[in-house]
C-alpha cells in the first residue's frame, strides 16, 4: 500500500535545509513540508525545557499538515525532545545525533573534534554517545557559527575566521571533524579548507538511509513520481523569509 503524504521536516532554522536537501536528493519521489522555527533560533543556547516546547510547537504545526513521519533535522532539539516525541505520537520520528561513532572508527588514534551546540553537547544522549565512543575526541561548541548561518552567511570572512578560531588549538592533531550540527553542513567546504586532509563527518546521510528503511518497514512509500516541498519558517521578518528562498533555492539547485 502506497502513502502518498509528505514528510515533515524541522529544525530551529536553515540548518534543517541541509539535511532536507540530502532527503530530497535520496528520496526524490518523496513530498516535504519544511518547518523552521527562526523566530526561536538558535535552540542551542536554551534550556533542555525550552528547545523541548518549542520543537512540540513546531511539530505540531506540521502535524497539521498531516505528514505520514517526522524527521528532527536538529541534533538539539533530537537530544531535548525527541524521546517525549516518540512517546506521545504514533507516527515515526526520526532525530539525529553527532556522527561520532564512524569519525571515531576512521580515526583510529587521531583527534576528532565535535562542532555542536552547547546545548547538544551538554544533554544526557550526547552525553551518553560519548561515554561509548568518545575517545580522543574534543567537544567544541559553536553557538556563533549557527548565528553566522541564520544570518545568511555560509563562506564568508566572518565564517572562516570563526571556524580557524574553533580549529586553531587542535590543528596538526586532527584526524576528524564531527558537523554535530546542521546548520554546520552548510560550512562543509569552509571547514574542509580550515583543515586540509582532514576527514569531515555529518549524520545527514544516515539520516536519509534510516529514512528510506522506516517508510519502507511501515508501509509508507510514496506512489508518487516526484515529490515536491514546502517551505515555511514561524519568523514574520521579511529578511528572514528572502533567506528563505535563498536556502530553498540551494536545496533543489
Ligand atoms: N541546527 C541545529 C542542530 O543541529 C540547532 C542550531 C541552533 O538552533 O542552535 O543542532
Amino acid at each position: 500500500m502506497a502513502d502518498n503524504r509528505p514528510i515533515g521536516v524541522m529544525d530551529s532554522g536553515f540548518g534543517g535545509m541541509s539535511t532536507l536537501k540530502t532527503l530530497r536528493e535520496i528520496l526524490p519521489r518523496e513530498s516535504f513540508v519544511f518547518w523552521g522555527d527562526n523566530a526561536h533560533a538558535p535552540y542551542g543556547v536554551h534550556t533542555a525545557r525550552e528547545i523541548q516546547d518549542y520543537t512540540m510547537e513546531v511539530v505540531r504545526r506540521l502535524l497539521e499538515k498531516d505528514v505520514k513521519a517526522i524527521v528532527i533535522a536538529c541534533n538539539t532539539a533530537t537530544s531535548a525532545a525527541a524521546a517525549t516525541l516518540r512517546e506521545q505520537l504514533s507516527l515515526p520520528v526520526l532525530g539525529l545525533e553527532p556522527a561520532l561513532k564512524p569519525a571515531v572508527e576512521y580515526a583510529g588514534d587521531g583527534l576528532v573534534a565535535v562542532l555542536a551546540t552547547p546545548a547538544t553537547l551538554k544533554l544526557e544522549k550526547y552525553q551518553q554517545l560519548s561515554l561509548k565512543y568518545g575517545r580522543n575526541t574534543v567537544n567544541v561548541p559553536c553557538p556563533e557559527l549557527v548565528e553566522l548561518v541564520e544570518a545568511g552567511q555560509t563562506d564568508t570572512p566572518q565564517v572562516r575566521a570563526c571556524i580557524e578560531e574553533k580549529l586553531s588549538a587542535y590543528r596538526g592533531r586532527l584526524k576528524a571533524v564531527v558537523l554535530g550540527c546542521t546548520h554546520f553542513v552548510w560550512l562543509r567546504d569552509a571547514v574542509q579548507r580550515a583543515v586540509p586532509g582532514v576527514r569531515v563527518f555529518d549524520g545527514n546521510q544516515g539520516l536519509a538511509l534510516h529514512l528510506i528503511d522506516v517508510l519502507q518497514t511501515n508501509r509508507l512509500e510514496t506512489a508518487a513520481e516526484y515529490g515536491t516541498c514546502e517551505y515555511h519558517t514561524t519568523s514574520q521578518d521579511p529578511e528572514i523569509l528572502r533567506r528563505l528562498e535563498d536556502f530553498a533555492r540551494r536545496v533543489e539547485g
